[in-house]
């Protein structure tokens, strides 16, 4: 997948944050879509294999909710799908420098997700004229070639509705499962350590729990949009009669106040999940802005549920999103630490690549050790404050005497601290590792000692 890597340029400073903002507009559509069409589609199959035993109701619900969880035949999944894409770009963009396979990982996951949403979108499409086709087969006065054809297109349609369903959900389980933990690890590096990306990315506990986030909220957000859907929007469907809206009414909000219950102390364990240094107030103050718009949505499924209010029910879904959103945009907070410290090394790559692209080939390597620190060190290290690295006066002392040592750090380096992201290597050359090292272990022994 080099090809991939290679489209990804160096990219200025400002490029970068631009990149973040569309990157968080995109996952603020993409979440709840993708959360939703899974979350509808389990329902949907959950009430399919219930009409299998010949509840009528139950047949008609999971069509229903088919229809009425995955937005529209054909504009749901471009609405989805577009905002994917791009978000594959940026991430493989932010992640450039923090993992290397980043690119090619969610290559593979935008294959699952396009590979679940067309079954998705083709289960949607056919369980109405299975449902048809089952339910008139029967009804007598039809010529018999048209009969005919009415049983075989019967059962063409029940092989491809049945086919589509649970494959299309175990494709797009996969794909959401790649995506959340994707973003986990581009939010948390240094919580990988040094295993390999596959073996942390299922066995990690911190992105199960977030993916359990993402599926309890995807169920809750089905049910309230099914019920938005099929009984407030515009009044509600016209052709729906009290006693199947006795059956489905009920059933989706209880869906959404069922699922919706374990939100809050799942938001409230995603805190935990992130590191410490990512806690700001901002952070905290999100999740429980989330926390409330969680609460309300209860308080709008119970008018529903409780009274036959007007609209009660319907704000539900709309409250649902907001919830997300917040936490999404928490998240991009959270993380923002991360991918910042990477962009400051982005944009050194992008000013050697424009340099390089002017024919000044190497004009802004620094030609002695001050003058390196000050260009490249400084964004993440002073000798006495904690910056994104360690403090010199703290790391220096170990490497008194030792430049070798510290040049051999410079060049290549490893873990050391666990309260410490890992140091990105700096790309310099051995003579100006080596002028660093001079510089930093004579001030350090001048100035700070
Ligand atoms: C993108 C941010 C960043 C840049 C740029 C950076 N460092 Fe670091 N540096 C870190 C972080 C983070 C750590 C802590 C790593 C750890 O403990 O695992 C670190 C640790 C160190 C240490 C301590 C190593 C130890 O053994 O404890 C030294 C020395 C160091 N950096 C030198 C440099 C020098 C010299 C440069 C410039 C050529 C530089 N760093 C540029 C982020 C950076």
């Amino acid at each position: 997948m080099e090809w991939l890597d290679s489209i990804v340029l160096p990219q200025s400073a400002d490029h970068l944050t631009l990149l973040r903002v569309v990157g968080a507009l995109a996952l603020i559509v993409v979440y709840p879509y993708l959360a939703t069409v899974v979350g509808s589609t389990a329902i949907s199959l959950f009430y399919r294999r219930r009409a299998n035993r010949g509840d009528r109701l139950a047949f008609r619900f999971a069509k229903d909710v088919a229809e009425s969880g995955t937005v529209s035949r054909s504009a749901g999944a471009l609405l989805g799908l577009a905002p994917l894409v791009a978000l594959v770009f940026i991430y493989a963009q932010l992640g450039k420098g923090i993992e290397d396979g980043a690119a090619t990982y969610l290559v593979v996951a935008l294959l699952f997700a396009l590979a679940g949403l067309s079954l998705v979108y083709s289960y949607r499409n056919s369980i109405g004229l299975r449902r048809l086709f089952d339910e008139t087969e029967f009804i007598g006065g039809a010529p018999p070639d048209l009969r005919e054809d009415a049983r075989a297109y019967a059962d063409e349609y029940r092989d491809l509705n049945n086919m589509s369903g649970g494959w299309g959900l175990v494709f797009a389980l996969v794909a959401s499962y790649l995506f959340v933990a994707g973003a986990s690890v581009l939010a948390f590096p240094e919580d990988r350590g040094s295993s390999s990306l596959l073996l942390y990315v299922f066995t990690s506990g911190k992105i199960f729990l977030r993916y359990l986030l993402f599926l309890f909220g995807g169920l809750a957000l089905a049910g309230s949009l099914v019920a938005l859907r099929m009984f407030y929007w515009e009044g509600g469907k016209k052709s729906i009669e009290t006693a199947y809206a006795e059956y489905a009414k009920p059933r989706a909000l209880k869906i959404a106040a069922f699922f919706s219950l374990a939100l809050p102390a799942l938001v409230a364990g995603n805190l935990f999940v992130y590191p410490e240094r990512s806690l700001s107030e901002t952070v905290f103050a999100l999740s429980f802005a989330a926390l409330a718009a969680i609460l309300l949505a209860f308080h709008f499924l119970y008018l529903g549920l409780r009274r036959a209010d007007k609209f009660g029910g319907g704000w539900a879904y709309p409250a649902l999103v907001a919830a997300f959103a917040f936490l999404l945009v928490g998240e991009m907070t959270a993380s923002g630490e991360a991918t910042e410290r990477n962009s400051v090394m982005l944009d050194r790559e992008y000013q050697a690549y424009f340099a390089e692209l002017k024919g000044e080939g190497g004009g802004v390597e620094p030609a002695n050790g001050e003058q390196i620190f000050g260009t490249v060190c400084a964004a993440c290290h002073s000798f006495e404050n904690k910056i994104v690295g360690p403090p010199y006066v703290e790391t220096l002392p170990k490497y008194e005497g030792d430049k070798a040592a510290l040049k051999a750090f410079i060049l290549n380096p490893v873990k050391v601290n666990p309260e410490y992201p890992p140091m990105p290597a700096q790309g310099l050359k051995p003579n100006e590792a080596d002028a660093v090292a001079e510089y930093l272990l004579k001030t350090y022994e001048s100035d700070y000692k």
